[in-house]
């Protein structure tokens, strides 16, 4: 019996060849002119001037800060539960990750748990946008302009959702995405940063290539700063190129399928989806759910043939950043009781039609 899974990349071979023949032909696989053309049409896409492509979204996150201007020692808040990319890029830029708790009902960074973590070190606030949600990045930008802090954008898993028609990802200084197999569109291993700011700008192109500005020539380039190599591949943009043609597609089945899951299973107050707020424009890329017996469903799944995946551990309980729970009750509380349904770009309504009447099944025995 065919797995259910998570999530699976959706790649047109063809369209992705043809686009790939022309790499080959100018014998030019490194940074160069499908990489140009794919930064523009994501800048194109997301209503944006600029566009840095880079080797992941972690590499995103942790250029966004250097180019952004993080010290040694800066103060770098994030929220609790998040993909350790998000506390690791910022130890990676020589900053402190402060952890700040979530809001139960979206998953979000909370609003009054942030006020409180706030000091005079805090230079950064790196909001996360779990699953394509970004509710509260209005109440962030307030908070954060009045307290002159920068806010880098995780929006790793939000390539293409918004908040009342203005896309996560383009609120801060700058905005990270992932082009991860799991992502909306993938180029492998990848992502972006994106930003309205030239200075901005020329810092990561700057930093992406060793320091070197201007034309690549070799050798005798000008190099004027310390930097790292997160160039990315014309060989990547085929596929970034390719799959982002049907975007709207894409959209709007990932939103079909949170919807029939929400349509289709029957919640209770041990088991529940969590909200996505279409109106506003947030987009799905993955269904999340509360479940009390998340593990025993887990399995049941499971054998079944339907995968779903874990949330991630809080950051206080893993070990580069232990720390205890005692101002992250809300994270305490949802430890070990989330998880992700399969949300694959391919789904077939007989395969989602499985999955919810097997959880109805097992919520119907285990009440
Ligand atoms: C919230 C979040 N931040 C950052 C990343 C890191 O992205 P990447 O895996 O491309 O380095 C991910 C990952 O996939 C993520 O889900």
């Amino acid at each position: 019996m065919k797995k259910i899974i998570l999530s699976k990349p959706l790649i047109n071979i063809t369209d992705t060849i043809n686009i790939t023949r022309n790499v080959l032909k100018n014998n030019f696989p490194n940074e160069g002119k499908q990489t140009k053309e794919f930064e523009k049409k994501i800048c194109n896409f997301l209503k944006v001037k600029y566009a840095a492509t880079t080797t992941s979204g972690t590499t995103a996150i942790f250029l966004a800060l250097k180019a952004c201007g993080v010290k040694n020692n800066d103060e770098v808040i994030i929220p609790n539960i998040t993909f350790p990319a998000t506390a690791n890029a910022v130890a990676m830029a020589g900053a402190k990750p402060v952890l700040v708790d979530i809001n139960q009902k979206n998953l979000l960074i909370d609003e009054k748990a942030l006020l409180k973590k706030i000091t005079k070190k805090t230079k950064f606030l790196i909001p996360v946008h779990v699953s394509g949600r970004g509710k509260n990045i209005k109440n962030i930008v307030n908070i954060c302009r009045k307290k002159s802090i920068k806010i880098i954008e995780d929006a790793a898993e939000a390539f293409g959702s918004k908040y009342e028609k203005k896309f996560l990802g383009t609120f801060g200084e700058a905005g990270c995405f992932s082009f991860a197999p799991n992502k909306i569109i993938t180029t492998g291993q990848g992502g972006v940063v994106v930003t309205n700011s030239k200075k901005i700008y020329l810092n990561l192109k700057r930093l992406k290539d060793q320091g070197r500005v201007g034309l690549t020539s070799g050798g005798e380039d000008s190099y004027r700063s310390k930097g790292y190599n997160f160039k990315f591949s014309n060989l990547q943009s085929s596929l970034g190129l390719s799959q982002l043609k049907n975007i709207n597609w894409r959209m709007k089945k990932l939103n079909k399928i949170h919807e029939y899951y929400v349509k289709n299973i029957r919640q209770n107050s041990k088991f529940k989806i969590i909200n996505f707020n279409f109106k506003k424009g947030e987009l799905p890329l993955w269904t999340d759910v509360y479940c009390e017996k998340r593990n025993k469903l887990f399995n049941f799944l499971k054998a079944k043939n339907v995968i779903c995946r874990y949330y991630w551990h809080p950051m206080n309980t893993c070990f580069p950043y232990k720390s205890s729970f005692q101002t992250l009750s809300n994270s305490k509380k949802i430890q070990k009781k989330m998880m992700w349904l399969p949300s694959s770009l391919d789904m077939s309504l007989k395969e989602q039609k499985k999955v919810c009447n097997l959880i109805n099944l097992f919520l119907k025995n285990n009440n």
